[in-house]
Protein backbone atom coordinates (compact mmCIF):
# COMPACT_ATOMS: atom_id res chain seq x y z
CA UNK A 1 0.00 0.00 0.00
CA UNK A 2 1.36 3.57 -0.88
CA UNK A 3 1.39 5.98 1.70
CA UNK A 4 -0.68 9.01 1.05
CA UNK A 5 0.12 12.22 2.13
CA UNK A 6 -2.20 15.37 1.76
CA UNK A 7 0.11 18.66 0.89
CA UNK A 8 -1.34 21.66 2.08
CA UNK A 9 0.74 24.60 1.02
CA UNK A 10 -1.27 27.65 2.25
CA UNK A 11 0.29 31.19 2.17
CA UNK A 12 2.66 33.44 2.28
CA UNK A 13 6.52 31.28 1.95
CA UNK A 14 4.27 28.52 2.94
CA UNK A 15 4.35 27.47 -0.43
CA UNK A 16 8.26 27.56 -0.78
CA UNK A 17 9.07 25.56 2.85
CA UNK A 18 6.61 22.67 1.77
CA UNK A 19 8.33 22.33 -1.74
CA UNK A 20 11.20 21.41 0.02
CA UNK A 21 9.87 18.98 2.24
CA UNK A 22 7.75 17.21 -0.65
CA UNK A 23 11.45 17.01 -2.32
CA UNK A 24 13.13 15.73 0.85
CA UNK A 25 9.69 13.30 0.97
CA UNK A 26 11.04 12.32 -2.88
CA UNK A 27 14.77 11.66 -1.87
CA UNK A 28 13.54 9.09 1.18
CA UNK A 29 11.08 7.81 -0.87
CA UNK A 30 13.50 6.92 -3.71
CA UNK A 31 16.65 5.84 -1.60
CA UNK A 32 14.52 3.38 0.42
CA UNK A 33 12.06 2.34 -2.42
CA UNK A 34 8.91 4.00 -0.29
CA UNK A 35 5.89 4.85 -2.44
CA UNK A 36 4.49 7.75 -1.54
CA UNK A 37 1.58 9.52 -3.43
CA UNK A 38 2.00 13.17 -2.47
CA UNK A 39 -1.38 15.22 -3.25
CA UNK A 40 -1.72 19.08 -2.52
CA UNK A 41 -5.07 20.74 -1.18
CA UNK A 42 -6.02 24.61 -0.57
CA UNK A 43 -6.06 25.95 2.77
CA UNK A 44 -5.88 29.60 3.98
CA UNK A 45 -5.94 32.77 1.72
CA UNK A 46 -5.72 30.88 -1.55
CA UNK A 47 -8.77 28.73 -0.94
CA UNK A 48 -10.36 31.84 0.53
CA UNK A 49 -10.06 33.38 -3.14
CA UNK A 50 -10.79 29.99 -5.09
CA UNK A 51 -13.24 28.53 -3.05
CA UNK A 52 -14.93 30.97 -0.40
CA UNK A 53 -14.09 29.21 2.43
CA UNK A 54 -10.33 29.03 4.23
CA UNK A 55 -11.02 25.31 4.79
CA UNK A 56 -12.69 23.60 1.69
CA UNK A 57 -14.62 20.55 2.72
CA UNK A 58 -12.75 18.79 0.05
CA UNK A 59 -9.76 19.77 1.71
CA UNK A 60 -10.78 18.30 5.38
CA UNK A 61 -11.65 15.27 3.59
CA UNK A 62 -8.40 14.53 1.89
CA UNK A 63 -6.65 14.97 5.22
CA UNK A 64 -8.85 12.57 6.78
CA UNK A 65 -8.48 10.34 4.11
CA UNK A 66 -4.73 10.47 4.25
CA UNK A 67 -1.99 9.21 6.25
CA UNK A 68 -0.41 12.08 7.09
CA UNK A 69 -0.49 15.69 6.27
CA UNK A 70 1.87 18.10 5.54
CA UNK A 71 0.87 21.68 6.51
CA UNK A 72 2.62 25.14 5.18
CA UNK A 73 1.67 28.28 7.08
CA UNK A 74 -1.82 29.94 6.65
CA UNK A 75 -2.35 33.95 7.53
CA UNK A 76 -2.14 36.96 4.86
CA UNK A 77 -2.45 40.56 5.73
CA UNK A 78 -5.30 40.97 2.65
CA UNK A 79 -7.84 39.25 4.86
CA UNK A 80 -6.97 40.96 8.18
CA UNK A 81 -10.13 42.91 8.56
CA UNK A 82 -12.43 39.78 7.71
CA UNK A 83 -14.62 37.99 10.93
CA UNK A 84 -12.65 35.15 12.40
CA UNK A 85 -13.96 32.51 10.74
CA UNK A 86 -13.17 34.05 7.63
CA UNK A 87 -9.25 34.82 8.29
CA UNK A 88 -7.11 32.06 7.00
CA UNK A 89 -5.91 31.02 10.22
CA UNK A 90 -9.31 29.63 10.99
CA UNK A 91 -8.52 27.18 8.41
CA UNK A 92 -5.44 25.62 10.79
CA UNK A 93 -7.79 25.56 13.97
CA UNK A 94 -10.76 23.87 11.96
CA UNK A 95 -8.23 21.29 10.78
CA UNK A 96 -6.94 20.31 14.08
CA UNK A 97 -10.28 20.17 15.23
CA UNK A 98 -11.34 18.07 12.36
CA UNK A 99 -8.36 15.57 12.53
CA UNK A 100 -8.64 15.55 16.45
CA UNK A 101 -4.81 16.39 16.69
CA UNK A 102 -4.46 17.44 20.50
CA UNK A 103 -1.49 16.64 21.21
CA UNK A 104 1.47 19.34 19.79
CA UNK A 105 4.72 18.48 20.09
CA UNK A 106 7.69 21.45 19.45
CA UNK A 107 11.24 20.30 20.08
CA UNK A 108 13.56 22.55 20.18
CA UNK A 109 17.28 21.48 20.13
CA UNK A 110 19.83 24.54 20.42
CA UNK A 111 22.63 23.06 17.47
CA UNK A 112 26.30 23.60 18.81
CA UNK A 113 26.74 25.01 15.21
CA UNK A 114 24.10 28.15 15.78
CA UNK A 115 25.48 28.45 19.17
CA UNK A 116 26.25 32.12 17.54
CA UNK A 117 22.54 32.66 15.97
CA UNK A 118 21.27 32.52 19.85
CA UNK A 119 20.63 36.14 22.02
CA UNK A 120 22.08 34.11 24.75
CA UNK A 121 25.61 33.75 25.76
CA UNK A 122 26.87 30.14 24.59
CA UNK A 123 27.35 28.98 28.30
CA UNK A 124 23.87 29.72 29.06
CA UNK A 125 22.16 27.91 26.14
CA UNK A 126 24.60 25.47 24.51
CA UNK A 127 22.91 21.80 25.18
CA UNK A 128 19.37 23.00 25.26
CA UNK A 129 16.88 20.25 24.47
CA UNK A 130 13.38 21.43 24.95
CA UNK A 131 10.18 19.47 23.79
CA UNK A 132 6.91 21.71 24.23
CA UNK A 133 4.04 19.50 24.18
CA UNK A 134 0.98 21.94 23.82
CA UNK A 135 -2.21 21.06 23.91
CA UNK A 136 -4.47 22.04 20.59
CA UNK A 137 -8.18 21.78 20.30
CA UNK A 138 -9.29 23.31 23.78
CA UNK A 139 -8.65 26.36 25.58
CA UNK A 140 -9.32 29.97 24.22
CA UNK A 141 -9.16 29.03 20.90
CA UNK A 142 -12.12 27.14 20.76
CA UNK A 143 -14.31 27.11 24.23
CA UNK A 144 -17.72 29.17 24.23
CA UNK A 145 -18.73 31.64 24.92
CA UNK A 146 -17.33 33.63 21.79
CA UNK A 147 -17.86 36.38 20.10
CA UNK A 148 -18.27 40.40 20.04
CA UNK A 149 -21.70 41.69 21.91
CA UNK A 150 -23.47 44.65 21.84
CA UNK A 151 -24.00 45.83 25.23
CA UNK A 152 -25.43 49.31 26.14
CA UNK A 153 -22.22 51.04 27.11
CA UNK A 154 -20.66 49.89 23.69
CA UNK A 155 -19.01 46.49 21.94
CA UNK A 156 -17.41 43.91 24.55
CA UNK A 157 -15.32 41.08 23.26
CA UNK A 158 -15.01 37.86 25.05
CA UNK A 159 -13.13 34.31 24.46
CA UNK A 160 -12.94 31.44 27.20
CA UNK A 161 -10.30 29.57 28.69
CA UNK A 162 -12.18 26.10 29.45
CA UNK A 163 -10.93 22.82 29.52
CA UNK A 164 -12.71 19.32 30.55
CA UNK A 165 -10.47 17.40 33.22
CA UNK A 166 -10.44 14.12 30.37
CA UNK A 167 -8.99 17.26 27.97
CA UNK A 168 -6.23 17.65 30.45
CA UNK A 169 -5.74 14.48 31.15
CA UNK A 170 -5.26 12.98 27.81
CA UNK A 171 -2.48 15.51 26.77
CA UNK A 172 -0.83 15.32 30.19
CA UNK A 173 -0.39 11.51 29.72
CA UNK A 174 0.80 12.21 26.46
CA UNK A 175 3.46 14.25 27.83
CA UNK A 176 4.46 12.22 30.39
CA UNK A 177 4.94 9.75 28.10
CA UNK A 178 7.18 11.82 26.70
CA UNK A 179 9.09 12.67 29.48
CA UNK A 180 9.45 9.11 30.75
CA UNK A 181 11.40 8.54 27.29
CA UNK A 182 13.44 11.76 27.54
CA UNK A 183 15.92 13.40 30.84
CA UNK A 184 12.49 12.58 32.79
CA UNK A 185 11.41 15.93 33.86
CA UNK A 186 7.85 17.73 33.12
CA UNK A 187 7.05 21.31 33.46
CA UNK A 188 3.94 21.77 33.67
CA UNK A 189 2.22 25.89 32.99
CA UNK A 190 -0.37 26.89 33.81
CA UNK A 191 -1.36 30.75 35.59
CA UNK A 192 -3.01 28.73 38.93
CA UNK A 193 -2.77 32.01 40.91
CA UNK A 194 -5.07 33.53 39.07
CA UNK A 195 -7.45 31.00 37.06
CA UNK A 196 -9.81 28.61 37.59
CA UNK A 197 -9.08 26.73 34.69
CA UNK A 198 -5.63 26.44 35.51
CA UNK A 199 -6.23 25.15 39.08
CA UNK A 200 -7.75 22.12 37.80
CA UNK A 201 -5.33 21.56 35.52
CA UNK A 202 -2.71 22.13 37.80
CA UNK A 203 -4.81 19.07 39.71
CA UNK A 204 -5.52 16.99 37.11
CA UNK A 205 -1.49 16.92 35.89
CA UNK A 206 -0.54 16.04 39.78
CA UNK A 207 -3.27 13.19 39.39
CA UNK A 208 -1.89 12.25 36.41
CA UNK A 209 1.73 11.96 37.59
CA UNK A 210 1.28 9.13 39.70
CA UNK A 211 0.91 7.00 36.97
CA UNK A 212 5.21 8.58 36.15
CA UNK A 213 6.86 8.03 39.07
CA UNK A 214 9.96 8.30 37.30
CA UNK A 215 9.21 11.53 36.27
CA UNK A 216 10.10 15.01 38.39
CA UNK A 217 7.30 17.05 37.58
CA UNK A 218 7.28 20.75 38.76
CA UNK A 219 4.21 23.22 38.17
CA UNK A 220 5.11 26.59 36.47
CA UNK A 221 3.17 30.20 36.61
CA UNK A 222 3.17 31.32 32.89
CA UNK A 223 4.76 34.44 33.73
CA UNK A 224 7.53 32.23 35.52
CA UNK A 225 8.22 30.11 32.68
CA UNK A 226 8.54 32.82 30.61
CA UNK A 227 11.22 34.21 32.49
CA UNK A 228 12.77 30.71 33.69
CA UNK A 229 13.17 30.29 29.50
CA UNK A 230 15.73 33.16 29.27
CA UNK A 231 17.43 32.74 32.44
CA UNK A 232 17.98 28.52 32.30
CA UNK A 233 17.09 27.15 28.99
CA UNK A 234 18.58 24.09 29.77
CA UNK A 235 16.68 23.20 33.04
CA UNK A 236 13.76 22.28 30.98
CA UNK A 237 13.18 19.33 29.31
CA UNK A 238 9.39 18.62 28.93
CA UNK A 239 7.07 21.36 28.93
CA UNK A 240 2.90 20.63 29.52
CA UNK A 241 1.12 23.48 28.48
CA UNK A 242 -2.58 24.37 27.66
CA UNK A 243 -3.25 25.91 23.99
CA UNK A 244 -2.39 29.71 24.05
CA UNK A 245 0.45 30.10 26.65
CA UNK A 246 2.42 26.39 24.45
CA UNK A 247 1.74 29.18 21.45
CA UNK A 248 3.18 31.90 23.31
CA UNK A 249 6.35 30.03 24.84
CA UNK A 250 7.13 28.13 21.50
CA UNK A 251 7.86 31.53 20.05
CA UNK A 252 10.03 32.30 22.97
CA UNK A 253 11.89 29.17 22.89
CA UNK A 254 12.38 29.71 19.08
CA UNK A 255 13.81 32.89 19.41
CA UNK A 256 16.53 31.40 22.30
CA UNK A 257 17.51 29.23 19.49
CA UNK A 258 18.52 31.86 16.75
CA UNK A 259 15.42 31.30 14.27
CA UNK A 260 11.84 30.29 14.33
CA UNK A 261 12.37 28.98 11.12
CA UNK A 262 14.25 25.89 12.19
CA UNK A 263 11.37 24.43 14.34
CA UNK A 264 9.10 21.82 13.39
CA UNK A 265 6.49 20.28 14.91
CA UNK A 266 3.29 17.58 15.16
CA UNK A 267 0.24 17.30 16.37
CA UNK A 268 -1.12 14.12 16.94
CA UNK A 269 -3.86 12.90 18.17
CA UNK A 270 -7.11 10.69 17.67
CA UNK A 271 -6.23 9.52 13.88
CA UNK A 272 -4.46 11.39 11.17
CA UNK A 273 -1.28 13.59 11.95
CA UNK A 274 -0.43 17.00 10.82
CA UNK A 275 2.88 17.95 10.38
CA UNK A 276 4.39 21.66 9.96
CA UNK A 277 7.13 24.25 11.16
CA UNK A 278 6.28 26.31 14.09
CA UNK A 279 6.67 29.52 11.80
CA UNK A 280 4.28 31.38 9.94
CA UNK A 281 3.33 32.87 6.29
CA UNK A 282 6.02 35.65 7.02
CA UNK A 283 4.24 37.86 3.51
CA UNK A 284 6.75 40.14 3.76
CA UNK A 285 9.80 37.75 2.39
CA UNK A 286 7.13 35.96 0.32
CA UNK A 287 7.89 34.38 -2.87
CA UNK A 288 12.01 35.64 -2.39
CA UNK A 289 13.61 32.01 -1.83
CA UNK A 290 14.78 33.56 1.49
CA UNK A 291 12.81 31.34 4.10
CA UNK A 292 14.37 29.08 6.09
CA UNK A 293 13.19 25.23 5.16
CA UNK A 294 14.36 23.50 8.15
CA UNK A 295 11.12 23.88 9.97
CA UNK A 296 9.47 22.16 7.35
CA UNK A 297 11.68 19.75 6.72
CA UNK A 298 12.81 19.01 10.32
CA UNK A 299 8.65 18.31 10.59
CA UNK A 300 8.61 15.54 7.70
CA UNK A 301 11.74 13.95 9.78
CA UNK A 302 8.84 13.95 12.36
CA UNK A 303 5.90 12.56 10.18
CA UNK A 304 8.35 9.94 9.28
CA UNK A 305 9.11 8.57 12.64
CA UNK A 306 5.66 9.28 14.47
CA UNK A 307 3.16 8.28 11.39
CA UNK A 308 5.44 5.92 9.39
CA UNK A 309 7.57 4.28 12.51
CA UNK A 310 10.03 4.73 9.30
CA UNK A 311 12.64 5.84 12.48
CA UNK A 312 16.11 5.22 9.88
CA UNK A 313 14.00 7.63 7.35
CA UNK A 314 13.51 10.44 10.46
CA UNK A 315 17.60 9.69 11.18
CA UNK A 316 18.51 10.66 7.96
CA UNK A 317 16.54 13.57 7.52
CA UNK A 318 17.42 14.84 10.92
CA UNK A 319 20.90 14.37 10.62
CA UNK A 320 21.01 15.59 6.85
CA UNK A 321 20.44 18.89 8.64
CA UNK A 322 22.65 19.06 11.09
CA UNK A 323 25.40 18.27 8.62
CA UNK A 324 24.55 20.87 6.16
CA UNK A 325 24.50 23.00 8.86
CA UNK A 326 27.69 21.97 10.68
CA UNK A 327 29.06 22.75 6.89
CA UNK A 328 28.64 26.27 8.03
CA UNK A 329 25.14 26.38 5.14
CA UNK A 330 22.68 29.06 6.21
CA UNK A 331 19.39 30.87 5.35
CA UNK A 332 19.49 35.06 5.40
CA UNK A 333 17.87 34.22 9.29
CA UNK A 334 20.83 32.89 10.26
CA UNK A 335 23.48 34.53 8.49
CA UNK A 336 25.49 36.09 10.55
CA UNK A 337 28.45 37.39 7.57
CA UNK A 338 26.31 38.22 5.16
CA UNK A 339 26.81 34.71 3.02
CA UNK A 340 23.47 32.74 2.60
CA UNK A 341 21.92 30.09 0.76
CA UNK A 342 17.91 30.37 -0.88
CA UNK A 343 15.17 28.44 0.25
CA UNK A 344 15.86 26.05 -2.73
CA UNK A 345 19.87 26.23 -1.95
CA UNK A 346 18.92 24.46 1.55
CA UNK A 347 16.45 21.98 0.08
CA UNK A 348 18.86 20.96 -2.59
CA UNK A 349 21.87 20.50 -0.39
CA UNK A 350 19.75 18.74 2.39
CA UNK A 351 18.57 15.90 -0.34
CA UNK A 352 22.03 15.72 -1.49
CA UNK A 353 23.31 15.30 1.87
CA UNK A 354 20.73 12.56 2.52
CA UNK A 355 21.61 10.64 -0.62
CA UNK A 356 25.16 11.07 0.38
CA UNK A 357 24.21 9.24 3.42
CA UNK A 358 22.27 6.39 2.32
CA UNK A 359 24.92 5.24 -0.60
CA UNK A 360 27.20 5.89 1.78
CA UNK A 361 25.90 3.26 4.46
CA UNK A 362 23.37 0.99 2.03
CA UNK A 363 20.93 -0.39 3.93
C1 LIG B 1 0.88 28.30 15.55
C2 LIG B 1 0.18 29.48 14.91
C3 LIG B 1 -1.32 29.22 14.92
C4 LIG B 1 -1.76 29.10 16.36
C5 LIG B 1 -2.17 30.25 14.16
C6 LIG B 1 -1.72 30.43 12.74
C7 LIG B 1 -3.63 29.88 14.20
O1 LIG B 1 0.52 30.65 15.57
O2 LIG B 1 0.67 27.17 15.06
O3 LIG B 1 1.64 28.49 16.49
O4 LIG B 1 -1.98 30.11 17.03
O5 LIG B 1 -1.88 27.97 16.83
MG1 LIG C 1 2.08 30.44 16.96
Amino acid sequence: MPLRIAVLPGDGIGAEVTTQAVKVIATIADCFRHEIVMREYPVGGVALKTHGTPLPEETLSACQASDAVLFGAVGSPEHDDNPPPMKPEAALVQLRLGLGTFANLRPAVMHPALIDCSPLRPECIQGADILIVRELTGGLYTSDPRGIDATPRGRRGINTMAYDEAEIERIARIAFQFARQRRKKLSSVDKANMLEVSQLWREVVTRVSADYPEVEVEHLLVDNCAMQLIRRPRDFDVILTENIFGDILSEEVAAVLGSIGLLPSASIGEGVSLYEPVHGSAPDIRGKNLANPIGAIGSVALMFRHSFHLHREADHIESAIWRVLDRGYRTPDLARDGAWVSTEEMGDLICREIRRAVEERPC
